[in-house]
């Protein structure tokens, strides 16, 4: 069984320190503006939770206040996905690092339909769409919030609503991905009916606390503790792993890939899931975000917790 190296104390005491330190940072980043419901989320916000192999949750920040997980709901789809088709999901989508924005549509019409990965908007719509093939889409989302609440834990994990409005009546360029999509046939139900999936997925509502509890499966090869309840295969976690390591972060990827070390995903609500595969799962919040979308306290504090703990998938164990 893997053992956190560190002590619970040394630990609890890193992600305290990292937490003060980001509270006092004036260099913030950006509130996500596209999405009208997101825009007016307070940008001074920061939160870090760590639960480690033996089920403690060190945290740290506001830790218990809910926020949009956005695309960070893409890793529990590809999940979800994988575990309800397994390797034919593949046939409809990449696994190779884009270089382009989340929401780009340029690749898509010179590789057939085919989105570059699962994590991009076009991967992630595709994702939805084979998960909502034969259901009705109440089906699908419920689906969906099931396998989020079981791997957290949390049967009181909800969507908002509004969220999920907002960007129904903002979304025009999912909108023409899902079409053009659907041109390809890579999207078979009606891309209204997809599109409606996707926003909720996206608008599930969860804390630093809750993230990091439902990313345990990725942490722990695909079970919810080391040798406990099996979620999915350790095979396909350590593919979703490989996933959110390369593609995680959009064309932030390699950067946060170099600067962190270990699998992440990020949402314009400002979270970010990461994994220390057999030492941790971590979920970290700050709403305002970098040039490329991404969580610009929360990458950083990212970077300090793997630079402070040593922690990184490029380091012997
Ligand atoms: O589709 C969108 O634009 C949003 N619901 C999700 C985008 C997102 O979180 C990208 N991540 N950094």
């Amino acid at each position: 069984m893997a053992k956190s190296v560190l002590s619970t104390s040394a630990l609890r005491t890193i992600v305290t320190e990292i937490a003060a330190e980001m509270a006092a940072s004036e260099d913030r980043g950006n509130v996500a503006a596209y999405i009208p419901e997101l825009a007016c989320i307070d940008p001074h916000r920061f939160a870090l939770a760590i639960v480690t192999p033996e089920g403690e949750v060190i945290a740290a920040g506001d830790a218990d206040m809910p926020f949009s997980i956005q695309s960070v709901s893409k890793a529990f789809t590809l999940a979800v996905a994988l575990g309800q088709m397994g390797e034919a999901l593949w046939t409809r989508v990449g696994r190779e690092p884009s270089g382009d924005p989340f929401n780009s549509i340029v690749q898509l019409e010179h590789e057939q339909g085919i989105p570059r990965n699962p994590f991009i908007n076009a991967g992630a719509i595709a994702v939805t769409d084979a998960i909502l093939s034969g259901y009705e889409p109440r089906e699908a989302i419920a689906h969906i919030l099931e396998f989020i609440r079981y791997t957290a834990g949390d049967d009181e994990i909800l969507i908002d609503e509004n969220v999920a409005r907002s960007e129904e009546a903002t979304g025009f360029r999912n909108a023409a991905l899902a079409n053009f999509m659907r041109d390809f046939g890579n999207v078979t139900c009606e891309p209204a009916m997809t599109l409606g999936v996707y926003y909720h997925q996206c608008a599930v509502v969860m804390s630093a606390r809750q993230l990091a509890m439902a990313g345990r499966f990725l942490a722990f090869d695909g079970c919810l503790r080391p040798g406990g309840s099996r979620v999915i295969s350790g095979r396909m976690a350590r593919q979703i792993n490989a996933l959110m390591l390369t593609c995680g972060h959009y064309d932030g990827s390699g950067e946060f890939a170099f600067r962190v070390g270990l699998p992440g995903k990020s949402g314009v609500g400002g979270g970010i899931l990461a994994v220390a595969p057999g030492r941790a799962s971590i979920g970290c919040w700050s709403p305002g975000l970098n040039a490329v979308g991404n969580s610009k306290l929360a990458s950083l504090a990212l970077e300090m917790l793997a630079d402070r703990t040593g922690w990184s998938v490029f380091a012997p164990h």
